[in-house]
């Protein structure tokens, strides 16, 4: 196999991408067949039913391919929204939580300049395509970036690093794939936990992210803010900012 040029930052929810414009394609060309088979003989029916199954297949193709969008180029615009939202000055230590393929670890390192930045992940491969260290590994070498970037594998649940060891803790997409309430909380709170007094903790998430910042709140985070909903993905988004 030829070796990547580019970095590829992977699809999120590649099963469901799939699934969306199969069910788009299958029934637009059931749609089609239906309508050429009877259009002679019942016009009429023939045309509305084709009217009903057409709009159908399309808003399966438009959600699958929103959803691509959505990580292609959306997710793209949020990992810069969050990383200017740190204004890193290129010194600090920041860690991602759920990195899959590098996008906000690299993202980060390509701003630092002594610091460092650690991705660490369980590389489940549902939550994306081609999930694995190697790819984030592969990625970052890709972005120049190998010197600043280190790659770890473990659960978001139970960090191996010790208090206080970052100035910035990032996150993206990645807390709600963990099934329960408590594990979920329980991340978060070893994000929390990692940070450096002063730190600064974002997470960018679909559905959960009110849960992350009543969590934050009991472990006595400040400025804990919620930006505006957004739909990427066909699912209700927010970015969770707070400082320690
Ligand atoms: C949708 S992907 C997003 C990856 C990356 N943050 C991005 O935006 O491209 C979600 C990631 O969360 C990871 N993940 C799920 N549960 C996790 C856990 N308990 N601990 C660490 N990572 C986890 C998955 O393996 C996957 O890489």
């Amino acid at each position: 196999m030829a070796a990547a040029s580019k970095p590829d930052y992977g699809l999120d929810a590649p099963t469901m991408v799939k699934r969306m414009l199969s069910r788009g394609a299958w029934t637009l060309a059931f749609a089609i067949a239906i309508y050429l088979v009877n259009r002679a003989e019942y016009p009429g029916p023939a045309g509305a039913l084709l009217r009903v199954l057409g709009a159908i297949g399309v808003i399966f193709l438009v959600i699958g391919g929103f959803m691509v969008w959505s990580s292609r180029v959306g997710k793209l615009q949020v990992r810069e929204r969050i990383l200017d939202s740190l204004a890193l000055q290129g010194d600090e230590r920041v860690l991602d939580v759920g990195c899959g393929r590098g996008l906000l670890v690299i993202g980060a390192a390509k701003r630092l300049k002594s610091g460092k930045a650690t991705g660490i992940d369980v590389w489940n491969p549902q939550d994306l395509s081609g999930n694995s260290a190697d790819a984030a590994k592969e990625n970052a070498k890709l972005e120049g970036v190998s010197d600043r970037v280190r790659i770890e594998n473990c659960d978001a649940r139970k960090l191996p690093y010790p208090a206080h060891n970052y100035d910035a803790v990032v996150s993206c997409l990645a807390i709600h794939n963990i099934p329960d309430r408590e594990g979920r909380d329980q991340a978060v709170r070893e994000m929390w936990r990692v940070l450096k007094p002063g730190g600064r903790l974002v997470i960018f998430d679909i559905f959960r992210t009110g849960e992350y910042a009543a969590c934050l709140r009991e472990c006595g985070a400040v400025d804990v803010t919620l930006s505006a909903l957004s739909f990427l993905w066909c699912a209700p988004s927010r970015t969770l900012t707070a400082r320690k």
